[in-house]
């Protein structure tokens, strides 16, 4: 088969690296791809998000197969528009996609099918949006209805912070569109895990669990980025807790997508808080999530390209998915700065080394024309090591990361060691 890989991230690595180990592939291409996914996959350059030109593409060079990886072009209708075009495509359709491109569709689909989650009302009047602050008080959380790149949620210790964040959102339109319907939510508290589960419109199947780790700096200290770190399992994911989100949360929402005549079919990702009155939803993503994706498709036994199939033929029932008894540990490591301002097109060294005992997966990089490999973002690379338990793997990832050096580098030196 030949397969294209929409993305150019770690995730996108990470799915690319995996795919490159099916039989059943003869041929891999990724757009618009990286420094590092150009070793296993040819780089095409169109961008994630451009639905016509991806399109065009994949039926000139006869695809058969397109993996849709990244939120924005699921909202968009890539994968619509590919089955319209005859090529059979992973990822869920735009009507399915809205459980993430819209929280007020995904709070609203809760409510109506009794998931838990935070108890919550949805307002496209300021006015109205502010007085239900002052009325419910802090700490309270403020989350822009569509897609915000993962910072449209505020979560306020105080009502004046709640206030300034539903008018920057309302009034200043900060996220654009994405910002004029937000959701004002009750504060959970407690450990979040995070569930990635394969999806085929009817039947489920839950990866290894997985933690994130959101903030820059350690101690979960600063400001929110895409994800400075993930470990698979997640501590505290007990086989009790995982039997309750099943029933209680899982398996209720593929069915609830199905009867609203959204069928599902993909990677649901499930942001879960461990609230002391039991697990809730914090987040719905209709996708692998980044970097939980490079930890949990490591401990991956069974072909990826066969459950990709599965996903869309409806028969994830019969698939027997095998997983490594084992731990995993992605460390990013990031651009001084980020997530805020940061310089690109430093040269990295120390990939070969880090390499031996670590797969370095690249988020952020470009190879120049003299062939060096350099940073081009913000997350640069993904250091991600197996281990027999979660101990052993994140000293693994942090010992082949001592090798590789660039610029301003950055990365947390506590990932999977706080809650
Ligand atoms: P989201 O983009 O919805 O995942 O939110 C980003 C982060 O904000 C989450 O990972 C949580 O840490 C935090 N968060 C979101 N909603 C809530 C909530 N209702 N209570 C407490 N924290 C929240
Ligand atoms: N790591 C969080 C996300 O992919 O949304």
């Amino acid at each position: 088969m030949k397969v294209l890989v929409v993305g150019g991230g770690g995730r996108e690595h990470a799915i690319v690296r995996t795919l490159a180990k099916s039989p059943k592939i003869d041929a891999l291409y990724c757009a618009p791809g990286n420094g590092g996914i150009a070793a296993q996959a040819q780089c095409v350059p169109i961008k994630a998000t451009d639905v016509e030109a991806m399109v065009a593409w994949a039926k000139e060079n006869a695809m058969d197969f397109v993996v849709v990886a990244p939120d924005d072009p699921l909202a968009l209708g890539m994968v619509d528009a590919l089955e319209a075009a005859g090529i059979p495509a992973f990822g869920p359709r735009a009507n399915a996609a809205v459980i993430e491109a819209s929280k007020v569709f995904s709070k609203g689909l809760m409510a109506k099918y009794h998931i838990p989650t935070a108890k919550y009302r949805a307002f496209t009047d300021l006015e109205e949006a502010l007085a239900y602050i002052r009325q419910e008080g802090s700490p309270i959380v403020v989350k822009a209805d569509g897609l915000a790149l993962g910072k449209g949620v505020v979560v306020a210790q105080t009502a004046a912070e709640a206030e300034e964040a539903a008018r920057s959102m309302m009034a200043d339109g900060k996220f654009g569109a994405a910002g004029a319907k937000v959701v004002i939510e009750e504060c959970m508290t407690g450990p979040e895990v995070t569930v990635l589960c394969f999806v085929d419109g009817e039947h489920l199947s839950p990866m290894p669990s997985s933690r994130d780790h959101k903030r820059a700096y350690d101690g979960d200290k600063g400001p929110n980025t895409g994800g400075m770190g993930a470990v698979s399992p997640a501590p505290g994911y007990t086989p009790e807790i995982a039997a309750r989100c099943m029933k209680e949360i899982f398996l209720p929402t593929v069915a609830a997508l199905k009867a609203e005549g959204r069928p599902f079919h993909g990677v649901l990702y499930f942001g879960l808080m461990l609230t002391p009155d039991g697990p809730k939803v914090v987040e719905y993503n209709a996708r692998f999530g980044d970097p939980e994706c490079q930890a949990v498709l490591s401990l991956l036994e069974s072909d990826l390209m066969d459950i990709f199939l599965a996903c869309r033929a409806g028969t994830l029932d019969q698939l027997d998915i095998r997983w490594k008894e084992a731990a995993a540990c992605c460390l990013v490591l990031a651009s001084g700065g980020y997530p805020g301002k940061y310089a690109t097109g430093y040269p990295i060294n120390g990939l070969e080394e880090a390499g031996k005992t670590a797969v370095v997966f690249h988020a952020g990089t470009k190879l120049d024309e003299g062939g060096v490999i350099r940073t081009s973002g913000g997350r640069v690379l993904g250091v991600t090591a197996v281990g027999r338990d979660l101990e052993a793997a994140i000293d693994e990832a942090y010992a082949a990361a001592k090798h590789i050096s660039f610029q301003d580098m950055h990365f947390r030196t506590d990932i999977g060691r706080t809650v």
